[in-house]
């Protein structure tokens, strides 16, 4: 079976993205048990805080069977200094998959480089892949394909905001970024995405007629001491009610949580008729499960259609 991974989005091909999200869906949707990957274990290692990751992915591993180990940097070598391609050589002769949580980015691609077996991006301070199958699936449940559409971001070009950039190319939708100066996404990622991804500094401009507004923390993990500056330079780019209103009528609304209400985010938005955020969470567990599938199990869906 090929080696494959999700470290990058780009890791995928634009019909396995969207097979892993018709997965997602189904399986969502399915009522039987379905255990193909017993007796498989995922070991995640967790540099970072997390509720939604740690669990969906957890839980996915039972649901389909497996087992899954967590482990902190107190628990392991690593936090010690052991190197990290001698940790990936030996944890991935032991486990089947490994999902990693870390500050920095190149810790994963290095992991990756030495694992013999698929390596997972939970989060890094580049991006956060897992995140965009969910929101994604999350989209196509509540209003169809997103492919022509206009998605707004509101707030800071962060890791999720690097991964809708990658998204908006694969899937095919406009991207506008309202951010402040100084807190644009990494030029790479935007010279990649051609003009399809535009940078403004007006929330409102980005937010007129938009299908989907999205927006993150202001201060992200690691970046605590930097709370009160990111509050000043972040002030007018709340998502409030006023900002939703100038999107589509339609309109939805997300965030990847934990969310702020108040800074980057209003109660009333968040809890309002537009969020989605409550569904986006739960299909972190779908989304992963279709994922997992696919980098595991040789006969599954996805694995065969990308074949085609
Ligand atoms: N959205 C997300 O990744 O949440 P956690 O930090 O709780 O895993
Ligand atoms: N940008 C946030 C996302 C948390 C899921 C962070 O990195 O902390």
């Amino acid at each position: 079976m090929t080696l494959r991974h999700l470290v990058n989005l780009s890791d995928l091909s634009p019909t396995e993205f969207r097979g892993i999200i018709q997965r997602a869906i189904e399986l969502k949707q399915s009522r039987t048990s379905y255990e193909p990957l017993k007796n498989k274990v995922l070991g995640m290692l967790f540099e970072k805080s997390s509720t939604r990751t740690r669990i969906s992915f957890e839980a996915g591993m039972i649901q389909l069977g497996g087992a899954a180990i967590f482990l902190s940097p107190r628990d392991t070598q690593l936090g010690r200094g052991e190197p990290i391609e001698d940790s990936a050589r030996v944890i991935s002769r032991m486990v089947d998959c490994i999902m990693l949580r870390t500050h920095s980015h190149r810790t994963v691609e290095i992991f990756a480089h030495h694992s013999r077996v698929p390596v997972i991006n939970g989060l890094t301070d580049r991006s956060h892949p897992c995140q965009l199958l969910a929101d994604m699936q999350t989209y196509f449940e509540h209003r169809g394909d997103i492919a022509g559409r206009r998605v707004a971001w509101i707030g800071d070009g962060n890791n999720m905001c690097h991964s809708y950039i990658e998204t908006a190319g694969m899937l095919d939708f406009r991207l506008d970024i309202a951010c402040p100066e100084g807190y644009e996404p990494a030029a790479e990622f935007l010279a990649r995405a051609g003009d399809r991804v535009r940078v403004l500094r007006d929330p409102a401009e980005a937010a007129r007629g938009a299908d989907l507004i999205v927006t993150d923390v202001w201060a992200s993990m690691g970046q605590e001491e930097e709370q009160a500056k990111r509050e000043r330079a972040f002030r007018g780019y709340e998502v409030d009610e006023k900002l939703i209103a100038l999107a589509a009528r339609d309109a939805i609304f997300m965030h990847c949580l934990p969310a702020h209400r108040g800074e980057e985010v209003s109660a009333g938005v968040l809890e309002g008729p537009q969020s989605v955020v409550w569904d986006e969470a739960e299909n972190r567990l779908h989304a992963q499960k279709a994922l997992l599938e696919f980098l595991l199990v040789e006969s599954s869906p996805v694995r065969r259609l990308a074949a085609h």
